[in-house]
């Protein structure tokens, strides 16, 4: 046998691309490649990327051009871009980087291999179709490799809600759901490997309705028949939209013990106006009467979001609003943003605001979700929380693992209980951890 030759891939962007990536770099294992952790000994470079903000996308240019030095040394060397800037600029990065081999876009990840094998002989290969054929059921993994005990699992795919500042419809596409069997095929599969916790990945997972034998499920039912696979223990899903939050899926929050007390629930703004403006089609009133019934499920649920500050139009009284539902509705965790115009996006035509009042409201929003986080981690301390333990910590005989509430946490454990839950009482909040010792 030849020897293996050395894929490096780059990820960038949301959970999507992370378990993308890790499909991959599976199927390019068929083609003779292992993974190496430097692109200096690379065969192939595969930027796997993000078009969600201006600065994410200007980053794979950045770093494209980082990679001359290396195409030079070595002609062979293949480079290719994967992901949402590869859907959207196509063409375009091979004429602003003419060493990149490949583009190919998030929906024709199984023709990977096919492409790698076109760039090999010399040529280009472009490939940015959504075709109709599931490309996860193409893309054949390698069998049986062993697993970390925390997984990603993609069950939906795209956008069909427009909000219009966003990207995500035009690079993912229409809404697309894998039918129920296949994720549970799937989740077996990676249970088998020794996985005990899988996140349950879409960018709008919460409108999954996956065909299966017995009708269309949604969330709801899945996560249920997820949660009969024994030594699958916790079960966690994202991203989620406040419009698809169905009542089964709420109540599953209050029932099924293995789904996880921890929500992302984005809501982006908490003026009317603005909300009206981005196409949310929600209001900031149905959003936290939405949180209260989700709360009223699962009391101790701890809540995400996303935020966008400075959309165009937002004036100091939508920030304010803003504010005032971030105060109503208490976050343990978020995201914020400073608003990005994306190219083709219906946002983008309207007068933007000033870059400095954006940047100035995006402090004050950060310094109150800051507080809020520190808040819900203080509010752990002398409680005992289930960890699961995921790997060795930088102290002698520390391990680090996530609560249930997601949150990492710290401890002194035997090495050998990777992929365990244990009972851990908290002893110490940091500013981005909680240390704690487990209980006998
Ligand atoms: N599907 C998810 C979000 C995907 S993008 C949802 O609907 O919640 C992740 C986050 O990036 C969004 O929630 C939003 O807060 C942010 N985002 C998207 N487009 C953006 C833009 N043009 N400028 C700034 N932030 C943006
Ligand atoms: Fe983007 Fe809105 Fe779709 Fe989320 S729901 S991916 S923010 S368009
Ligand atoms: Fe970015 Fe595409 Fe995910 S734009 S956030 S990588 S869906």
């Amino acid at each position: 046998m030849s020897e293996a030759k050395k894929l490096f891939i780059k990820t960038y962007g949301c959970q999507m691309n992370v378990y993308d990536s890790e499909r991959m770099a599976e199927a390019l294992g068929g083609s003779g490649y292992v993974t190496t952790d430097t692109a200096d000994d690379a065969d192939m470079i595969l930027l796997n990327t993000c078009h969600i903000r201006e600065k994410a996308a200007e980053k794979v240019y950045s770093e494209l051009g980082r990679f001359k030095g290396l195409k030079a040394a070595k002609p062979d060397l293949k480079i290719g871009v994967a992901g949402c800037v590869a859907q959207a600029e196509g063409e375009e990065i091979m004429r602003r980087q003419p060493m990149v081999d490949l583009v190919v876009g998030p929906q024709s990840y199984h023709r990977l291999p096919d492409m790698e094998a076109k760039a090999g002989a010399g040529q280009k290969a472009l490939d940015t179709d959504f075709p109709e054929e599931d490309k996860f059921e193409h893309l054949k993994a390698r069998p049986k490799a062993k697993r970390a005990p925390a997984a990603f699992l993609t069950v939906q795919e795209g956008c069909d809600k427009f909000c219009a500042f966003c990207v995500v419809p035009y690079t993912r596409g229409a809404e697309v759901s894998r039918p129920a069997d296949r994720v549970l095929t799937e989740a077996r599969d990676l249970v088998d490997r020794g996985v005990r916790e899988i996140t349950l990945l879409g960018q709008n997972v919460n409108a999954y309705h996956g065909a299966s034998s017995d009708g269309d499920w949604g969330l709801a039912r899945l996560i249920r028949e997820l949660a009969k696979i024994d030594d699958l223990k916790r079960i966690r899903f994202t991203t989620s939209h406040p419009n698809d939050m169905e009542e089964d899926l709420i109540a599953a929050h209050g029932d099924c013990e293995k789904l996880m007390p921890y929500l992302h629930l984005p809501v982006q703004s908490g003026s009317d106006r603005i909300l009206k403006a981005m196409n949310r089609k929600h209001t900031a009133e149905s959003y936290i009467r939405l949180v209260e019934r989700i709360r009223a499920a699962r009391p101790d649920l701890l809540l995400s979001g996303d935020f966008i500050v400075g959309f165009p139009g937002e004036t100091d009284q939508d920030f304010e609003d803003t504010m005032s539902l971030v105060r109503e509705v208490g976050y343990g965790q978020a995201y914020s943003f400073k608003y990005s115009t994306r190219p083709g996006t219906p946002a983008a035509e309207k007068p933007q605001i000033d870059p400095d009042v954006a940047s100035e409201r995006l402090h004050r929003l950060q310094e109150l979700l800051t507080q809020q986080q520190h808040a819900a981690q203080d509010a752990m301390v002398g409680r005992e929380v289930g960890v699961m333990i995921e790997r060795k910590g930088r102290l002698d005989g520390q391990m680090v693992g996530k609560s249930d509430h997601l949150h990492a946490v710290h401890l002194q454990a035997p090495a050998d209980n990777v992929g365990q839950i244990l009972r851990v009482k908290i002893t110490e909040s940091a500013p981005n951890s909680l240390a704690g010792t487990l209980v006998a």
